[in-house]
């Protein structure tokens, strides 16, 4: 059996961990543990292990639903696997038709064990036409698979076009599986899949419209034989869901939940108008989403979206996502479910790339920052000299321009920083002719290539 590489998360690998700015996370920030209460008391497993049947019961209230209609799971990630190992190679069949772009793990998992076949949305409007659904349905198909409101495009599908899809579905005797996870971001959400009828599969978390993604607390609901079977392999993979995430859910679920919801909301729309007027002023364009995503266009001048995020973070220090993850070359994604002030910065910097501009100081900041990241992932030479190198200057002196010639000092133990120091926007532009400086004349060495 054979799975691809999970484009995305390799991506943020590279890049996130160093990174000053997130803007390709694709949920609304995280909320403070401290609003709720931690202790649940004993740590063991959560007792019966697919969820305390008293907040399952209070849960299915919600999807018109029976208590063991639902099933507790470590996130949207595991009750999306656990649907796809219930479902496929089933009596249903082994084929899977997967509404795309989307998130990867909603394609490769079910590619891993059967048989899929990828319908592709366009762009601009990235409407979903449910007659490309039917021409791809056969009658081995056991599951059909959308994300809705979906990530990346941040297209919320109407109710129509879904219920459309679950009449395919459930007259070719397969299954409609509906990753729900941004549900809760709109204001008027759509009835749950899983509530349209017993082919109708939901899942989802805390993670996207909570911002509680830790808590790696979610759910499965549909039919029971699906939920038996689901069950079953879960007693293999992880048990239970997690006795603190369950302790919390119950509380994000109740009596925190308004509060909550209303507060990701308002952000998620804040956030979105201040990115929506950032692309109308740099001539880019999207599909105004729903939830925390967008997919936007790239900007003139980058051959390809990854060039152009690339560019972003080496230069500018802030993460967003190439198209390609998904499928779509010339696209990236934005999320910008982050606090406000960061986001207004992340975007400063993106534009700054668009714009072409050099703004000295911070692209020097950055690039030191970026440099520091590249020695700590290469142990080179670099790692040596950067060795008690605190960059004070590159932080705290944002009048000074940076000069473009290397000047370096010394590190607590006397090797040269190969870390360019700033030098005053005067000196910088009166560059004496001889090393008058002492410091310079120790441990300022040209080096082949500069001026
Ligand atoms: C559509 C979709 N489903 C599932 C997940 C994973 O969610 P969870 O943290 O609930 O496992 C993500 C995360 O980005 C997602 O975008």
């Amino acid at each position: 059996m054979h799975i691809e590489p999970f484009g995305l998360e390799r991506w943020f690998a590279k890049y996130e961990h160093e990174a000053n700015l997130m803007l390709a996370e694709s949920g609304i920030r995280s909320l403070n543990a401290s609003r709720f209460d931690l202790d649940p008391g004993k740590v063991g497993y959560v007792i019966p292990t697919n969820g305390d049947p008293k907040f399952r019961a209070q849960l299915c209230q919600r999807y018109d639903c029976e208590e063991d209609e639902v099933l507790f799971t470590c996130g949207t990630q595991e009750a999306n696997f656990l649907t796809f190992l219930s479902v496929l190679g089933s009596e249903a069949g082994d084929h899977a038709v997967v509404v795309t772009p989307t998130y990867q793990a909603l394609h490769a998992v079910p590619e891993a064990f059967g048989d899929i076949d990828r319908v592709w949305l366009d762009p601009p409007d990235w409407q979903l036409d449910p007659d490309a659904v039917r021409e791809r349905v056969t009658n081995d198909t056991a599951v059909i698979v959308v994300n809705n409101p979906n990530n990346p495009t941040g297209r919320y599908h109407p109710k129509n076009v879904i219920e459309d899809l679950y009449d395919i579905a459930a007259g070719h005797g397969a299954y409609l599986l509906c990753d729900e996870v941004y549900r809760l971001l709109t204001e008027n959400p759509h009835p749950p899949v899983a509530s349209l009828g017993d082919r109708g599969i939901s899942t989802t978390s805390l993670t996207k419209a909570y911002g509680l993604a830790g808590l790696r607390f979610g759910w499965l609901v549909g039919p029971r034989e699906i939920i038996d079977r689901a069950w079953r392999w879960k007693d293999y993979m992880t048990i239970s869901p997690s006795l603190f995430g369950q302790h919390v859910a119950k509380q994000a679920r109740g009596r925190h939940e308004m509060a909550i919801l209303r507060e990701n909301r308002e952000l998620a729309a804040r956030n979105r108008g201040i990115v929506a007027d950032f692309l109308s002023t740099h001539g880019l364009s999207w599909h105004d989403p729903v939830g925390v995503n967008g997919f936007v266009s790239v900007p003139d001048g980058f051959d390809t979206a990854k060039g152009f995020c690339r560019q972003v973070v080496e230069q500018e220090s802030v993460v967003l996502a190439p198209g390609k993850l998904f499928g779509y070359e010339n696209y990236f994604r934005i999320g910008f479910g982050l606090n406000t002030a960061d986001l207004r910065e992340g975007l400063a910097r993106v534009g700054s790339v668009i714009g072409g501009h050099w703004n000295g100081s911070s692209w020097i900041r950055r690039r030191c920052d970026w440099g520091r990241s590249q020695s700590r992932r290469k142990p080179d030479r670099r790692t040596e000299s950067h060795r008690g190198c605190d960059h004070r200057d590159c932080s705290r002196r944002p009048d000074r321009v940076p000069v473009r010639y290397p000047v370096h000092r010394p590190d607590d133990d006397g090797r040269r920083c190969r870390i360019p120091r700033l030098v005053s926007r005067e000196s910088a532009h009166h560059r004496p002719a001889s090393p008058a400086r002492p410091w310079r004349r120790r441990f300022w060495r040209p080096r082949r290539g500069h001026a």
